[in-house]
Order: C-alpha cells, then sequence, then structure tokens
C-alpha cells in the first residue's frame, strides 16, 4: 500500500472513531472523517462515498437493502466497525465485488460483561430500584417488596455458543450457574466446559431460567424468540439480549412480560432502534440499555484499529484477517 503521498487510499468514515483510530486512519488514508460525528442518510453516504475508494461504517448507520447496489464503483472495501454485518448483504457485495470485513473477537468480553449486567440487573431489579432511589420512594421498601429474582445457581440456556456465548458461559459458572445451549452444531468439548447442548431451540427452551441471546442476526434467527418460543420457557423466566433486536419479536416479548409468564428482560438491543417499541417504557420489568455492548474506550479503540488492519492488508495486496466475502 503507498503509505504517503497521493496514492493513498481514499477512505470515508461515517462516524467519529476514537482519536487514537482516527489519528491512524488519518496516517495511513486519505481519509474523510466526520469530526461533528453528524449521523449521515444513505444518500448522503452514497453520494460521499463516490469520492473514494473504501467505506470504514458501523452497525449505526441506516443503510437498508439498497445501499450496496448503489454504491459508486470505485469503492472495493467496506470495513464494518462491528462484529455483527447484518446490516450488509455479503452477497450484493459478492455480487458487485466488494470486499467487506468485521471485527471480532475484541468485543467479546465487552459484551458478555453487558449480557452478565443484563442478567443480574434483570433479576435483580436495578432498573426499578434505581427509580426508587431517585424518586424518593426508598421508604416504601418493607420486607416483602419489592424483591428480586435468585441468579446464583440457577440454569442459563445460551442462543448462539460463539465467542461471546461461551463468554457468558464463563463468567455465569461463577455464579453456580447450569448452562444449557443451542447452536446450529455442538462446539467442541473445550469451549463447551460441560454446557449441555440441545440440538433443537425447543428443546433447550424449557431448561431455561434464564435465555441469553447471543447469536448474529440471520434470515434463520430473525423473529426465532416469538410467541411459541417464550411460552415453551418456564413461568418466571428472564430473556436477555446483547445480540440484535430483530431476533426477537417484540409483541410476543411484551405480552409474556406484561402477563407475569416472564419475570423480567434485559434488553441492550431492539429491532428498529433507537427508536424502540414504546410499550417496553411502560414495563417494570424491563431493564434497558441503549446498545452499549462494545461501549468502552479500549473496546472500540480496539474495534476501530482492526478495521484499519484489515484496510490496510487489503490495500496491500493481501487478504483481510476479517474478510466475510469470499474474497
Ligand atoms: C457489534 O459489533 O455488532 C455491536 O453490536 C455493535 O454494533
Amino acid at each position: 500500500m503507498a503509505a504517503t503521498g497521493p496514492g493513498k487510499p481514499r477512505i470515508l468514515v461515517t462516524r467519529k472513531m476514537m482519536p487514537d483510530v482516527e489519528r491512524r486512519i488519518a496516517a495511513l488514508f486519505d481519509a474523510t472523517l466526520n469530526p461533528d460525528d453528524r449521523q449521515m442518510g444513505r444518500d448522503e453516504i452514497l453520494d460521499k462515498a463516490a469520492h473514494h475508494d473504501g467505506l470504514l461504517l458501523t452497525s449505526f448507520d441506516k443503510l437498508g437493502p439498497e445501499f450496496i447496489p448503489a454504491l459508486a464503483s470505485s469503492i472495493r472495501i467496506i470495513a464494518t466497525h462491528s462484529v455483527g454485518h447484518d446490516h450488509l448483504s455479503i452477497p450484493q457485495a459478492e455480487a458487485r465485488g466488494i470486499a467487506v470485513t468485521n471485527t471480532p473477537g475484541v468485543l467479546t468480553n465487552a459484551t458478555a460483561d453487558i449480557s452478565l449486567l443484563l442478567i443480574l440487573g434483570s433479576a435483580r431489579g436495578a432498573s426499578w430500584g434505581d427509580r426508587m432511589v431517585r424518586e424518593n420512594r426508598w421508604g416504601e421498601t418493607t420486607l416483602l417488596t419489592p424483591m428480586g429474582h435468585d441468579v446464583t445457581g440457577r440454569r442459563l440456556g445460551i442462543l448462539g455458543m460463539g465467542r461471546i456465548g461461551q463468554a457468558v458461559a464463563a463468567r455465569a459458572r461463577a455464579f453456580g450457574m447450569a448452562i444449557h445451549y443451542h447452536s446450529r452444531r455442538p462446539v467442541a468439548a473445550e469451549d463447551a466446559q460441560g454446557a449441555v447442548y440441545h440440538a433443537r431451540f425447543e428443546d433447550l427452551l424449557p431448561k431455561c431460567d434464564f435465555l441469553s441471546i447471543n447469536c448474529a442476526s440471520t434470515p434463520e434467527t430473525r423473529g426465532m424468540v416469538n410467541a411459541a418460543a417464550l411460552a415453551l420457557l418456564p413461568f418466571g423466566a428472564i430473556v436477555v439480549n446483547t445480540a440484535r433486536g430483530d431476533i426477537v419479536d417484540d409483541g410476543a416479548l411484551i405480552a409474556a412480560l406484561a402477563s407475569g409468564h416472564l419475570a423480567a428482560a434485559g434488553l441492550d438491543v431492539f429491532k428498529g432502534e433507537p427508536s424502540i417499541d414504546p410499550r417496553y417504557r411502560a414495563l417494570d420489568n424491563v431493564f434497558m440499555l441503549p446498545h452499549i455492548g462494545s461501549a468502552t474506550p479500549a473496546t472500540r479503540s480496539a474495534m476501530g484499529h482492526k478495521c484499519i488492519d484489515n484496510l490496510v492488508q487489503f490495500f496491500s495486496g493481501e487478504r483481510p484477517t476479517d474478510l466475510l466475502t469470499a474474497k
């Protein structure tokens, strides 16, 4: 790759990144940064892309299915600052000859930490407890109310036993939780660490005091946690999600929370976020966060550097480490 001078690849960066990441991008590439961090719409990104060779974008960009077919022919690579890539169609990118890379691995721990926060926070009432203190209602507490739900020693079902699912399991074991999981196929014994595999999602559900959603959003998983699935959870179960909101059927989850079939839910991701189904706001048994699974300085910095590494490899003629497309 031409490291200096006019031959540098032109990269459009759609959002403001960590300062160390922006410094490196500016040094290596002819970069268009977004210093005001203005959220650009699809059409603006498409317009700007016309003067670039590559895009560094995020899962928070609103792109839609028409994005890749409409991209300028100058674009040769899209590096997404996320492990999830459901906002980009890999087949469309392949059809256009555009390489796509993501950022696996570097956000595993931060995201698994948030899954545990959701498990603990939803079970023990972090959201309603915080509100009671802020609203000066502490005096309403008695020995009988409010009450949360035990976490220690209970059963955790993990949907999606990839890197993040395994990291959630490792943390949950410290709480004496028994781990069950469903994935397309069982993971190696050293990765399962005794977790019980269920080949059918339907067989996992009755074993879950807690269900943690940690799978990718794909055509197969979208809407998978629906009314039929929730009905198979034991009465009083808790659902937490740090993966993607569209894996859950919001109407079904809200109904199960309102009826008491589910004791609580912890949600970091929502279908259509940041605009969420407003009925969630009225439910006291939902603990909600604004998609912060990877939101620590070290993690966001590592994600940015991973994007840069992939771009450097690509423009040097090497195969990027985190290539999602065939080439
Ligand atoms: C990811 O990397 O996929 C996180 O959810 C942020 O989008």
